[in-house]
């Protein structure tokens, strides 16, 4: 079965990514095997070593990093649900990025991004960070702009209200899951 990380992008007190994150994952656990990734559970320091990890074959990351580097090396693809913070997708995800080197290298990231006007300038930023560590961005975001967490149950339903748009997010989160594991599955396949 296809192996899918959730990444939260916020670490915020009173954050709202950890609502949408576990509903996502909820929703892609009827398809994959699914995994949600917590960066509160990852207190790495801020990039601070001397080599770009993509060009450093002798890399001796300290624990909290090498953690960190394991767990994404298990999956087979992403999503991930970012905040967008002045125009940018957040500093703690950016630094989880930052970190990695071969890890997500040739594998498929679904970009979910939620804030005040949408995150748009969120995922344009990912998407050109994505590249650098050899990974890339599936052709379907989700731009979600009207406090969508608050429509989300404490056991991660979406409200019976939002549902019923046939053209909203719950139908649009079916066709990126199907997307991302789509492109997981077949970049998998050519990868052995
Ligand atoms: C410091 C700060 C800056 C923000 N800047 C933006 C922004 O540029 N664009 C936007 O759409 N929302 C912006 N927002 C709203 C957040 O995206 C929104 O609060 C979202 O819930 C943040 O995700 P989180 O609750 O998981 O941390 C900002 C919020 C904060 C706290």
């Amino acid at each position: 079965m296809t192996k899918l990380a959730v990444i939260i992008g916020s670490t915020r007190q009173g954050r709202q990514s950890d609502r949408l994150a576990n509903w996502v994952a909820k929703e892609a656990a009827k398809k994959a095997d699914v995994e949600v990734l917590d960066l509160r559970d990852y207190s790495m320091p801020f990039f601070d070593e001397a080599i770009s990890p993509r060009y450093n074959p002798e890399r001796q990351p300290v624990p909290e990093v090498k953690k960190w580097l394991d767990k994404v090396a298990e999956f087979d693809g992403y999503f991930v649900v970012t905040p967008e913070y002045n125009r940018s997708t957040s500093a703690v995800l950016k630094n989880a990025l930052d970190t990695l080197g071969y890890e997500a290298n040739k594998k498929p990231f679904a970009l979910v991004a939620h804030g005040s006007s949408g995150g748009a300038q969120a995922v344009a930023g990912l998407r050109i960070t994505l590249p650098g560590i050899g990974a890339f961005t599936i052709p379907e975001a989700l731009f979600f702009s009207d406090h969508l967490g608050e429509s989300i149950s404490d056991d991660f339903e979406l409200s019976d209200e939002k549902k019923a748009n046939p053209y909203g997010p719950q139908t649009q989160l079916e066709t990126q899951i199907d997307s991302l594991i789509w492109y997981a599955d077949a970049l998998k396949a050519a990868s052995n």
